[in-house]
């Protein structure tokens, strides 16, 4: 006779008793969902591994240091049988039968009445796949087809156009350093619902090619901005095509925080009382200098990292940077928009006390496959650049984590 399909089901457990034998690594992985589902959980289990042993110490399970006995399942509502000892799991598992407790076994799904399915979540959607019947059981096939089909919700692939649920108003989406794989899970999502993408030179470029034909890509440095400001322009746009009820994503390099004139933009979206969402991205300045081979930080080397604007020159009285007092310190300077200033930020550093022969490096179109790298030092940077002819952007690492990796990337 044919074997009967599993039936699906979504288990509501808060509050309700679930036991878990055996505290080794399924339930490890296992756990954390059913933290999450609220359940009261009893673990009984002479030993557990130390992130399911920090759980029962933070409260989020109880925990019975022992074997398992006749009579753990009496209460429960669920039972995930994990042991290594395959008589007890036996054992569990009759009583699990005589109980009328659901149980799942990680020695034997033939034998249980639960099967686990691969789950996965994207906005507010659970995914959860099982195969038909035990004959067809294959753990990776089922978490291959979940990874496609989350993955495909949170990119947008997957949803039809008119399910979609679009973010009303304006997302400002940090777009990350230019690599299009370093975009946020969830900002590459806005991107896919979108109707209108304001994007900046810098950033994700790659991503726009991708876009639907239907959605209007603008370029912010194209924007014709007459009486106004370039940035008022850019705001009054975003304004404008949101009233019109579009979804509308402003793609940005790096973090719309970091020298992003992101809150600018906000705020005006605020003014006109258009909702907004703000997405953070992987700034230029932490992860260019990464992939190049340079930490921001490194133990023993550097403390601390300081993230400046170079865009004005030290001695320009619209400079809010206190060089003087940057010189003194002793862990990671990072500089975005200072190409064209380095050799007066140079020279100031060095004349209150930064020693001359402090390692620089400039990292052109980081994340990209125009990547480039170019070392200096105090002394010779404003040489280098010219020489070297480097161009923005580029972000300016000083201190000594430059020497600190081997030299594999460039
Ligand atoms: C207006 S700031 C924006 C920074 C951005 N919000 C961030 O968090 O990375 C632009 C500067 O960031 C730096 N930058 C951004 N992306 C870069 C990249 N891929 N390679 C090198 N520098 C980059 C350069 O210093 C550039 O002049």
């Amino acid at each position: 006779m044919a074997e009967n399909p599993a039936y699906p089901v979504g288990l509501r457990l808060t509050g309700r008793r679930v036991v878990v034998l055996g505290g080794g690594q399924v339930a490890q992985r296992r756990l954390p969902a059913l933290i999450a589902a609220g359940a009261d959980i009893l673990l009984v289990s002479p030993e557990a591994t130390p992130s399911v042993e920090a759980m029962a110490d933070a409260g989020e399970i109880s925990w019975e240091r022992r074997p398992y006995r006749e009579g753990d399942l009496a209460d429960a509502w669920y039972a995930l049988i994990a042991t290594s000892d395959t008589e007890a799991n036996t054992e569990a598992s009759a009583e699990a039968e005589r109980h009328r407790v659901w149980c799942v076994r990680s020695d034997d799904a033939d034998k249980a009445t639960a099967w686990t399915p691969a789950t996965g979540t994207s906005e507010g959607v659970t995914v959860a796949v099982l195969t038909t019947n035990a004959k067809g059981r294959d753990p990776r096939h089922t978490a291959a087809i979940r990874d496609a089909v989350v993955e495909g919700l949170r990119d947008g692939t997957l949803v039809a156009p008119h399910h979609r649920t679009r973010t009303p108003g304006v997302a400002l989406v940090g777009g990350g350093p230019g690599d299009p794989d370093l975009i946020t899970v969830r900002g590459r999502r806005l991107l896919a619902e979108a109707d209108v993408v304001i994007a900046d030179r810098l950033g994700p470029r790659d991503l726009l090619a991708e876009l639907p034909p239907h959605v209007e890509v603008i370029d912010a440095a194209k924007i014709p901005y007459g009486r106004y400001m370039a940035q008022e322009a850019i705001n009054n746009a975003l304004i404008e095509h949101a009233k019109q009820g579009k979804s509308v994503v402003r793609l940005k390099g790096g973090d719309p925080y970091v020298f992003g004139r992101g809150m600018e933009e906000l705020q005006a979206l605020a003014e006109a009382g258009i909702p907004c969402t703000v997405v953070p991205g992987i700034s230029s300045s932490i992860s260019v200098p990464g992939a190049a081979g340079i930490p921001v930080t490194h133990r023993g080397v550097a403390h601390e990292f300081t993230v400046v604007s170079g865009h004005v020159a030290p001695d320009d009285e619209r400079s809010l940077v206190d060089w003087p007092s940057l010189a003194k310190l002793t862990g990671t300077l990072v500089i975005l928009m200072g190409v064209d200033k380095i050799g007066k930020i140079a020279e100031t550093l060095v004349a209150h006390g930064k020693p001359a022969d402090t390692p620089v490096a400039l990292v052109q179109e980081g994340t990209t496959a125009a990547q480039r790298r170019v070392d200096a030092t105090l002394e010779t940077v404003a040489e280098t650049v010219r020489t070297q002819e480097v161009k923005p952007p580029a972000v300016i690492v000083i201190g000594e984590v430059v020497t600190v990796g081997p030299r594999t990337s460039a």
